[in-house]
């Protein structure tokens, strides 16, 4: 059978991809099916290897058949389409072992030889440390023959001093160069085209400044609740699980300034140059759906919220007084990831009052997910005598132009660029440090008197109404496009 798309990409070097948390859900859910599905495209050297590492016991078979129903139930090219897994199980293998034994580096140390080697840190990240340090003290943070990289999954501490902590420990075994902190949103395509969209077309980039642009909505929205992860979640709260990493991501990708290169350092130079000059506005809102307090392993009397909304502004010429409002929770109505750019309004309108009435500005959204696409709104005369108006959009989405089953999941992307070596859609170190500096800042005014206070909202809505409010206060209202049909929009 022949591989399910060809692609021209260069392959990556041969390397073995050793799983730290190999018995854990994200190996089963995400990483071995990423891998079978870039080796179904044809991506990967035959040879290319892994050695899941766990505590529990379990034999090859045991491993593989589990990483099996996994890939068959979660990888987007399924077995049945390229017939790799025949071959590739037999590369796949599995060592038990404590992390804190040395025992264990040393078994590894000898399967993996001088081969170049991917670690990924898939364990609860209280464990980061030990195994960084574990792998120092084997010597298997380098080669002299091959490379030596690791790839180090989110939470990347949970605050500045953690991970400033975090970032001087592994810089002692680690080079910068080596060392991959994962985003998955990075790897989403939707959201590197968000660069593609600013920097490869002429039409768009005159426009992205203050002059023209009112104001910036970034809504991150998921149906789900805390589900099973109420241990880590009831901890975190929505501002470190989702704004520090990806709501940040996406609001540095969409007002950096343009790097003169698509080269790792290049672009997440331009990032931390937005980081810097962020500063939060005067009204957070933060919320909690109902229900959260039972849910189980939360706490009773949990104050943690599950949504937030915020304002933040951007200090330089580009964006001086652009409002940037992020928004995300959980249990709320739908699924969706929307970057919407309001333009402001037209300076003045020739058209009589009855047009006046409907005219809204032009907005163009940026649909992470789901339906991923690119919408235009624009207004359009009515057909018919007079001079009325309505919005419409231009829609541009994945699947009718490009098919389905064609954007590769996140890890797929970012696995294979660590395996070649491309560091730019991972964050670097003063990155993470930036966005937790403002996160902490936003989370410390939490605790001030003048804090505001926690409310609740309805599972299935939109948030709660302080949200809205807060938008109404300025004269804008929240705007969602993506994933509605045409009839449901605004
Ligand atoms: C994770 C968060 O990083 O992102 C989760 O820890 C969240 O709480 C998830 O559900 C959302 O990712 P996606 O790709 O489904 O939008």
């Amino acid at each position: 059978m022949s591989p399910a798309v060809k692609t021209s990409l260069k392959k990556p070097p041969s390397v073995t991809v050793v799983i730290f948390g190999a018995s854990g859900d994200l190996t089963r859910r995400k990483l071995i099916p990423a891998i079978h599905s870039l080796a179904c495209e044809d991506l990967l050297p035959r040879s290319t290897r892994v050695i899941g590492i766990a505590r529990s016991s379990m034999s090859d078979g045991e491993f593989r058949s589990n990483t099996f129903e996994g890939v068959q139930s979660y990888a987007r090219l399924k077995p049945q389409v390229c017939n790799y897994w025949p071959d590739f199980k037999d590369r796949i293998s599995y060592l038990a072992g404590a992390y804190d034994d040395p025992k264990t580096y040393a078994e590894l140390g000898k399967e993996l030889g001088r081969d170049n080697a991917l670690f990924y840190l898939a364990t609860p990240p209280n464990l980061y440390l030990l195994i960084v340090e574990e792998l120092g003290r084997a010597g298997l943070n380098h080669s002299d023959e091959g490379f030596r990289r690791i790839i180090i999954e989110k939470p990347f501490g949970t605050d500045l001093t953690s991970a400033r902590r975090l970032n001087q420990q592994v810089h002692s075994v680690f080079e910068e160069r080596q060392i991959y902190r994962i985003d998955h949103y990075l790897g989403k395509e939707t959201v590197q085209n968000i660069l593609t969209l600013r920097f490869a077309n002429a039409i768009f980039e005159p426009l992205w400044n203050r002059n023209f642009i009112d104001h910036v909505q970034i809504t991150v929205a998921e149906r789900v609740g805390v589900e099973h992860r109420a241990g880590y979640y009831d901890q975190a709260g929505v501002l470190r699980d989702m704004f520090q990493n990806h709501l940040l991501q996406l609001l540095t990708l969409t007002s950096m300034e343009p790097p003169s290169l698509f080269e790792a350092d290049a672009l997440r130079d331009e990032k931390v140059k937005v980081l810097r000059a962020l500063r939060p506005g005067a009204e957070t809102v933060r919320a909690q759906y109902r229900g959260y307090r039972q849910e189980p392993g939360v706490k009773k009397n949990s104050q943690t919220p599950t949504y937030a909304a915020l304002q933040l502004f951007i200090d330089n010429w580009r964006w001086q007084a652009v409002p940037f409002y992020l928004r995300s929770g959980k249990s709320l109505q739908m699924k969706t990831s929307e970057i919407a750019i309001q333009f402001k309004g037209v300076p003045h309108l020739m058209f009589p009052s009855e047009a006046e009435q409907s005219i809204t500005p032009n907005i163009l959204s940026l649909c992470i997910q789901p339906d991923e696409g690119v919408h235009l709104r624009f207004e359009t005369k009515q057909p018919g005598t007079g001079m009325r108006t309505r919005s419409v959009d231009m829609d541009f989405h994945y699947a009718e132009d490009f098919g389905h089953d064609v954007l590769p999941e996140a890890y797929e992307r970012l696995l294979l660029d660590a395996m070649q070596g491309d560091a730019s859609l991972f964050a670097r170190g003063d990155e993470i440090e930036l966005s937790w500096a403002l996160i902490d800042d936003i989370l410390a005014s939490w605790e001030q008197p003048s804090a505001p206070p926690l409310v609740h909202y309805q599972p299935e809505s939109w948030g709660p109404k302080e949200a809205d409010e807060l938008l109404a206060r300025q004269g804008r209202k929240w705007y969602q496009d993506c994933g509605l049909h045409h009839a449901e929009r605004p």
